[in-house]
């Protein structure tokens, strides 16, 4: 186990360092709450800058926004701060560690006023600072709601987490059908699955049921699953990330194999589209959908 764990961590790719640049935007998003995105996105954020890519973990959920509480670290402004106008976004970057950077959302009910698109007009003038990243992990929040949805579709990559429960299966299918609407590709993380075979079959039956009421156009790939793990767990309850704590653990090598699904599908896109894509380009985009 701890030679394949190994063999992982020198498959996940290390920033290139010829020079060219581009950011890539994930979306994480769930049907039914409480299935792993923020797990997730946070260990996978974590995986990625050790690697050497500058990554920042932009807390999305509206409203529920707890992503600081996960990393442990303390912040002092949120999200909504710039959407009032107080402070800048590079006021309420909180560097995690060397390479992560968080973006935190805020957990009150007032941001919801202030997503109107002026705004964002705002949030994108402020964005410019952040250019030089390579990725930005967008956490959102569980359900097809509108303000998940403008996150959805302004990213590059939308990855949809499921447990295998049947209620958290077809809540997955809504956001599927849904999110269809906008990409014709789409990306899975099955959570809490037993092994690799029960995560394929669960997989395999979503597609089916997917290109029969949406069409064979939507490209559904299954970007790998998660073993249910105590020390997931007990990570999560020590505020620490278990791709630190245990990194050769059969969750941390399950991690990696994600991350390095990953990055390997984005730079293979990376060939085939040059278009330049910036952090401003991303706020650009979500403007657009105002
Ligand atoms: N693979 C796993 N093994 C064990 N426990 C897990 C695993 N993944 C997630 N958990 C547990 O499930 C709980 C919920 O996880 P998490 O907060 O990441 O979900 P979420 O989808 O972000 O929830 P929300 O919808 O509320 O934002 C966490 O307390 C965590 O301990
Ligand atoms: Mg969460």
């Amino acid at each position: 186990m701890k030679n394949q764990a190994n063999k992982l961590k020198t498959l996940v790719g290390q920033k290139p360092t010829d020079g060219s640049h581009v950011t890539h935007f994930v979306a994480i998003t769930s049907g039914k709450g409480g299935v792993g995105k923020s797990t997730i996105s946070t260990n996978m954020a974590n995986i990625l800058s050790k690697n050497g890519y500058k990554v920042a973990l932009f807390d999305a959920d509206i409203g529920l926004a707890n992503l600081d509480v996960i990393l442990n670290v303390r912040i002092q402004k949120t999200l909504l701060h710039v959407l009032k106008g107080e402070s800048t976004l590079e006021d309420i970057v909180v560097e995690v560690k060397p390479n992560l950077l968080l973006i935190p959302g805020e957990s009150g009910d007032e941001i919801l006023k202030y997503n109107d698109q002026f705004i964002f007009e705002r949030f994108f003038q402020e964005a410019k600072a952040l250019d030089g990243l390579d990725f930005l992990i967008i956490d959102t929040g569980a359900g097809i709601g509108e303000n998940t949805q403008i996150f959805l579709e302004a990213a590059d990559e939308v990855i949809i987490v499921t447990v295998p429960d049947p209620a958290a299966i077809t809540d997955a299918y809504a956001t599927i059908k849904v999110t269809s609407k906008v990409k014709d590709s789409l990306l899975m993380v099955l959570n809490m699955a037993r092994n690799e075979k029960e995560a394929i079959m669960i997989f395999d039956k979503i597609k089916k049921v997917a290109h029969q009421n949406i069409g064979t156009h939507l490209n559904l790939e299954l970007l790998g699953k998660l073993s249910e793990d105590k020390g997931v767990a007990r990570s999560v309850k020590q505020r620490t990330l278990f791709t630190n704590d245990a990194p050769n653990s059969l969750a941390s090598s399950d991690m990696k194999k994600i991350v390095n699904n990953l990055v390997y599908r984005l730079e293979r896109k990376v060939l085939d589209d040059n278009s330049s894509r910036s952090f401003g380009n991303f706020f650009k985009r979500l403007m657009d959908q105002f």
